[in-house]
Formats: structure tokens, sequence, C-alpha cells
């Protein structure tokens, strides 16, 4: 069995990063926190949970394509190295691993140190002839990469690329461009804009796991930064925003409150209705997947949907 694990992040979640985080983002008008700081290990077991929930279709539309396409995939790149960014449990991934035959190392990228290890050590017990390395850090931060064997496909599923704001995605996909050999490609997965009530649904789960998902980022900042945030005085909404088609998943203040973060030496005052924005997730056009690609030297070559079209999975190369 061979699992490397490579920590590029500081050993707990009170570094840096989240300190400067949380002073930008409660400071701002409106307030907002940046998604990545859901995943401890209870955010990233929430997020297994709602990819079970009936409401929540992306995961099991995205595992649809992966089933069914994989072999096509597989051929289109023949990796030595799939690279996984925001890997989370890898369960889709599966698909993909069996597929390619010529695969000899997997990488999965991911913030959550729990999720990472989880499915590492399972890959690697399971598939003795993979070297997997695995890698905590941002994938938003410029990424070092083992020296493992290319062809290299880089794939980033479940749709993760909707949680980064325009600028976001578009510095994201220029520095992965940038990790591209000739011979490499990009594989990402896009959830595709449709019925309003249907989105609203999959970020509203009647159960509420959805819910409590969006919470625990407040337990997250009570934890590391010693923040008196109480979960109770706070709803969740999942609001549809038809110009950017996006939906925006907010914490609302029940009432008039301030929150101490010692944390960062911070006082916040919270006015009775107002609200955190805690995520985006875009939803994606076809044209507008092959523009962004486009802008950051990428080509798109392959395009496959589930069969109701509800996501889409796309091949692409450096120009
Ligand atoms: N790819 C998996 C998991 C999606 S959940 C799937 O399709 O089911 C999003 C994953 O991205 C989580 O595991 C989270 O920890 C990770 N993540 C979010 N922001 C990140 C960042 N900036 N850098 C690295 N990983 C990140
Ligand atoms: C990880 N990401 C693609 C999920 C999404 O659908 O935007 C995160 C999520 N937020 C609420 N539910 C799921």
């Amino acid at each position: 069995m061979s699992l490397h694990v490579t920590r590029t992040l500081p050993e707990d979640a009170t570094g840096a990063a989240l300190r400067a985080d949380v002073v930008d983002g409660l400071t701002r008008t409106p307030k907002s926190l940046p998604p990545k700081w859901f995943y401890d290990t209870r955010g990233s077991e929430l997020f297994e949970l709602i990819t079970d929930l009936p409401e929540y279709y992306p995961t099991r539309a995205e595992r649809e394509i992966l089933r069914d396409r994989s072999g096509e995939i597989a051929a289109a790149s023949s990796a030595r190295t799939l690279v996984e960014l925001g890997s989370g449990s890898s369960e889709k991934t599966r698909h993909l691993i069996d597929a390619l035959t010529s695969l000899e190392a997997y990488v999965p990228v991911d913030v959550s140190e729990s999720a990472l290890l989880g499915a590492g050590q399972a890959l690697a017990a399971e598939r003795p002839d993979l070297a997997v390395h695995a890698l905590i850090a941002d994938f938003t931060a410029p990424l070092e990469l083992p020296d493992t064997p290319g062809p290299r496909l880089v794939a980033f599923l479940g749709g993760t690329i909707g949680n980064l704001l325009p600028e976001e995605r578009a510095e994201f996909l220029s520095a992965v461009r940038g990790l591209l050999a000739p011979g490499d490609a990009l594989l990402l997965g896009t959830d595709l804009v449709k019925d309003e009530r249907v989105l609203r649904l999959a970020y509203d789960d009647v159960a509420g796991i959805t819910a409590a998902f969006n919470k625990n980022v407040l337990s997250v900042l009570d934890r590391e930064l010693g923040a008196d945030f109480d979960l109770d005085a706070f709803d969740h909404v999942a609001v549809w925003d038809a110009r950017h088609e996006w939906i925006e998943m907010r914490l609302r203040s029940r009432t008039a409150q301030t929150v101490k973060l010692p944390g960062v030496n911070m006082v916040v005052d919270f006015a009775a209705g107002e609200d955190l924005r805690t995520e985006v997730s875009a939803k994606f056009r076809p044209e507008g997947v092959t523009a962004e690609l486009a802008a950051a030297g990428l080509e798109l070559t392959h395009w496959w949907t589930d069969a109701k079209e509800r996501f889409a999975l796309s091949l692409s190369v450096a120009r």
C-alpha cells in the first residue's frame, strides 16, 4: 500500500488564512465568508449526507455521467496521473480510476484533512498498485504537484468551480492551464442552469441537512477563533440570483446581536434580518463554460451530460 500525505496548510485551521478571511469578510457590506471554511470533519460529513439527499441531484447526475462515460474519458486522456482538486470522499472518482488502465498515481487535493485521509487510506488499501499522493492544500493557491508520470488528467468534479466567484474562477482556470503540459487535460464538472424551484430545493432540503452544513461554518469560527456565534440565532437561507445565475447560501441573523471573535480581536454587530453570505453555487450554460475555458487558454474537446441534462462534464486541453 502506498499513501504519501503532504501538507501545505497550517496544522490547524486557526492559520493566518482563516483569520484574514474572517477579518476581510466580516468587515464587508454585505458580510461574507469563503465556503472553504465549511469543511472541517463535521462539515465534510454533512456534505456527504447532502450528496444522498433526494433534493440534491448534482452528485447523482455526475455519478451517472462518470459511470457511463469514464471509458471515453480514459480513452481521450490516457492519463498515468490523475490529479483531483477538492476530492472530498473521492467516491465518484472510482469510476474514473477504474477506467484509466494506465494509471500509476492518484493525487487528491483537499483542505479537508479528514476527507482526504479517509479516501486516501481506503484507496491505497484497495489499489496497492497505485501511488496515492494526498495533498492537504488550498486549490486556489499556487499548487506544487508531486513528480509523477504524465500525461496528467486534472479533475475538478462536483460543480465546485461554481463555488468560486467569476474573478476567482478566471484566476483558478488560468492557474490550472499553467499546470497542464502537452497531452494533459482538465475534466471539469459543472452544474447546469435549470428550473429555479429544483435549484432552491437542492440547497434547502426538508431534513435541514444543508442548513446544518451552512451553520457549521459558525461552529468552525467558534472553535478556531473562540467566537460566540449562537447557531440558533441564525436562519439558513438559499436564494436564486437570476442575474448571476447562482444560488446564494446565507445565514440570516434572527435578531440584532453582537458576536465576539477574540481570535481576530473583533466584535461584530448584526442587525435583525442581516445576511451573511457563506457560499455562491453558480450554475452554467454550455456556451459560458466554453467561453470561460477559452479565456483561460483552454479548448473544450468533449461535453457529456446526464440523461436529464442537469449536470455536465467537459474535457479540455491547453490551446
Ligand atoms: N469532489 C467531491 C467533493 C465536493 S465538496 C464531490 O464531487 O463530491 C467540495 C470539496 O472541496 C470538499 O471536500 C472541500 O473540502 C474541498 N474544498 C473546498 N474549497 C477548497 C479549497 N479552496 N482548496 C481545496 N479544497 C477545497
Ligand atoms: C461542493 N459544492 C459543489 C456544493 C454545491 O452544490 O455548491 C456545496 C454545497 N453547498 C450546499 N450544498 C452543497
